[in-house]
């Protein structure tokens, strides 16, 4: 019998560990990698480690709720499972496998318009709260079919990609020969993703009642358009470093944002996020939900729905921790106060977050 995975599986170290065995250097490089010099990669991890604790004492900490809400829905803790195109490169059953985790632990999901299954076969796969991911790929019309669809299925919100005028140089993919199996119909549609502009925003908001969230908003000019716009979720992105190289790490923008939204619409946040203590840094600095990107991809490159629900359970163990810790029982109760601006004192990439991999786990496994 093969072990529980609540003993394989200690560590989040042991869970990327598992991944990069799992996974061949293809899709390996496609999951970690970043765009040229993967700068604005290495950057959501330093402005993340630039971030300390101030910790409150002596409060009475025995009780913890690590919960987060979204669209009137609790959550067992404030994260989203971001959109990840090309999900079944890394695990059998692609967006339905990361579904059914989503359900299984308690989390939303943002399904990404492009990989397989689609938007339907997901919803179909599994109830759980859900919110659907497009890249605007077509005209107005293919737009409100879209929405249309994703509302008849159960998605609560619809999530427009805002970081992806153009298709970046991904050179991990380029030096390794991997081709995405969707690139080939992306390349119809890229007109349309090049031409995307305010003025859809605004059609948006004048024929559809779904929230909508932007993603990918890196400054807080942005933000302040997006909320005279009516958006409901501004979610600050650079799309893990995958789109624009030398940008700002996530976590560096995020207080700007957050101070031009002014509480008129809610604030998610990406980047980085690896760590139970890099989650409860988002929400201290006004985030109302972190997402996950790579790391949920390596819970399923792990072992499949249950990797991805251990990823999820050691997360929340680790932020249970880390409240305590700072003198706080519940999310509602950290401040900006909670946190200061400190040195970094590792040397930030993809996976710095796990030291016990040692340097250069970013690279692939060598074949057998
Ligand atoms: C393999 C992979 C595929 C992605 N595909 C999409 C996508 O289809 N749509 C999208 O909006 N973002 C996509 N992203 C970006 C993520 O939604 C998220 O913004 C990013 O991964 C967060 O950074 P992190 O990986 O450091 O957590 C993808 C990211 C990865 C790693």
């Amino acid at each position: 019998m093969s072990e529980p995975v609540q003993e394989r599986f200690l560590t989040l170290q042991e869970i990327v560990a598992a991944a990069r065995q799992n996974l061949a250097p293809g899709p390996w490089g496609y999951l970690i990698g970043g765009t040229e010099t993967e700068t604005t990669v290495r950057r959501n991890r330093h402005a993340l480690d630039s971030i300390a604790f101030r910790p409150r004492v002596l409060r009475d900490v025995r009780d913890i709720d690590v919960g987060g809400d979204l669209f009137g829905a609790r959550t067992r803790l404030p994260v989203l499972l971001a959109p990840v195109g090309g999900l079944e490169s890394f695990v059998e059953g692609g967006a339905a496998a990361a579904a059914r985790a989503s359900a299984a632990f308690g989390v939303p999901q943002m399904l990404s318009s492009v990989g397989v299954p689609g938007l339907e076969a997901t919803a179909a796969a599994v109830d759980n709260l859900r919110v659907y991911q497009l890249y605007v790929r077509s005209d107005a019309s293919g737009v409100d079919d879209c929405v249309r669809r994703a509302r008849d299925h159960g998605y609560r919100a619809f999530c427009l990609t805002v970081d992806s005028a153009m298709y970046s140089r991904r050179e991990r993919d380029l030096a390794g020969r991997f081709i995405k199996p969707w690139r080939a119909d992306a390349a119809a549609g890229m007109a349309y993703q090049a031409a995307l502009s305010w003025d859809e925003v605004k059609r948006f908001k004048d024929r559809h009642d779904l929230p909508l969230i932007l993603k990918g908003i890196a400054t807080a000019e942005d933000a302040q358009i997006a909320v005279e716009h009516g958006v409901d979720v501004i979610y600050v992105s650079n799309h893990g470093g995958r789109q624009l190289d030398h940008g700002l790490g996530s976590a560096a923008v995020l207080p700007e944002v957050v101070a031009a939204v002014a509480g008129r619409a809610q604030v998610w946040v990406d980047g980085g996020f690896m760590r139970g203590s890099d989650i409860v840094k988002g929400i201290a600095l006004g985030a109302r939900c972190v997402g996950l990107g790579r790391l949920a991809c390596l819970g399923l490159a792990a072992d499949g729905v249950a990797g991805l629900v251990r990823t999820l359970e050691i997360l929340e163990e680790e932020v249970r921790i880390c409240l305590a810790l700072l003198g706080v029982t519940s999310f509602a109760a950290l401040t900006p106060a909670h946190v200061a601006e400190a040195p970094a004192v590792v040397d930030a990439g993809v996976l710095s977050a796990f030291p016990l991999l040692g340097t250069g786990a970013e690279h692939p496994p060598l074949p057998d």
